[in-house]
């Protein structure tokens, strides 16, 4: 089955590299669907670099069209652009930026009312993990970051999974505990909804993760910075 790949190239990359990332990948087919977000000022460019087959998509955006708010990029311009997705909640917008789940609320709905992609991350710390709050966190997480959406299953909607003490430590969650915590997911969310696992994937380990039941992809980080990682994960024979 066709699989997700999502690289988030977070405050990385250059434009020359971005060049050779693409050129790397318009020489292969790929199993499955692959999508970049790079940093916001590299986003156009990229959009141009890219083959047809990758969507181009945006790490973060704001929960506002259009104003007084200096510093931010909007839902409509990105769609203006030609991106196709955005990331909202990533663990490090949360912890280095003070994001809230209802902020992320706000952000969901804007993008999803310019017909843009919106990967929604969720993620319990190690400190979580270990008071056995993992379900609690992540529950509360999609209650208040996708409430009042209407129906959850829109199509537009994907879901990540991130375990914080998983992103980019190399500690990645076993296929068996990602395997439960999606399951969670999927009994809030249903069975429309792409849930996509992230922290730590790399080519070593995706298969075994993406061999579970209700892991519909990855969200890498770290691997998705050099065209043969990203080309081996997007290949992963399951
Ligand atoms: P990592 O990052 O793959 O480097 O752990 C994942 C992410 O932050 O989305």
């Amino acid at each position: 089955m066709k699989k997700l790949i999502v690289g988030n190239w977070k405050m990385n990359q250059t434009l020359p590299l971005a060049k050779a990332f693409f050129s790397e990948l318009k020489t292969v087919e790929l199993e499955h669907e692959a999508w970049i977000a790079p940093q916001a000022l590299h986003v156009s460019t990229c959009l141009h670099m890219s083959p047809d087959f990758i969507k181009i998509g945006a790490q973060n955006i704001s929960n506002e069209d259009h104003g007084a708010f200096t510093g931010e990029n909007s839902s409509f311009s990105l769609k203006e652009l030609g991106g196709k997705f955005v990331i909202v909640g990533h663990s490090e917008r949360r912890h280095l930026y003070a994001e809230t789940s209802s902020l992320c609320a706000k952000k969901i709905r804007k993008a999803l009312s310019h017909g843009l992609n919106v990967i929604y991350c969720v993620g319990e710390t190690l400190d979580e993990r270990e008071q056995n709050k993992t379900s609690q966190v992540i529950e509360t997480q999609l209650k208040e970051g996708l409430h009042d959406l209407g129906p959850y299953a829109s199509e537009l909607l994907i879901i990540a999974y991130e375990p914080v003490w998983a992103i980019g430590t190399g500690k990645v969650a076993t296929p068996d505990q990602a395997q439960e915590v999606h399951a969670g997911i999927r009994k809030i969310v249903g069975d429309e909804t792409r849930i996509l696992y992230g922290g730590s994937v790399k080519p070593e380990n995706v298969v075994e993760l993406l061999n579970e039941k209700d892991i519909d992809g990855a969200l890498v980080g770290g691997a998705s910075l050099k065209a043969a990682d990203f080309i081996a994960l997007c290949q992963a024979q399951l």
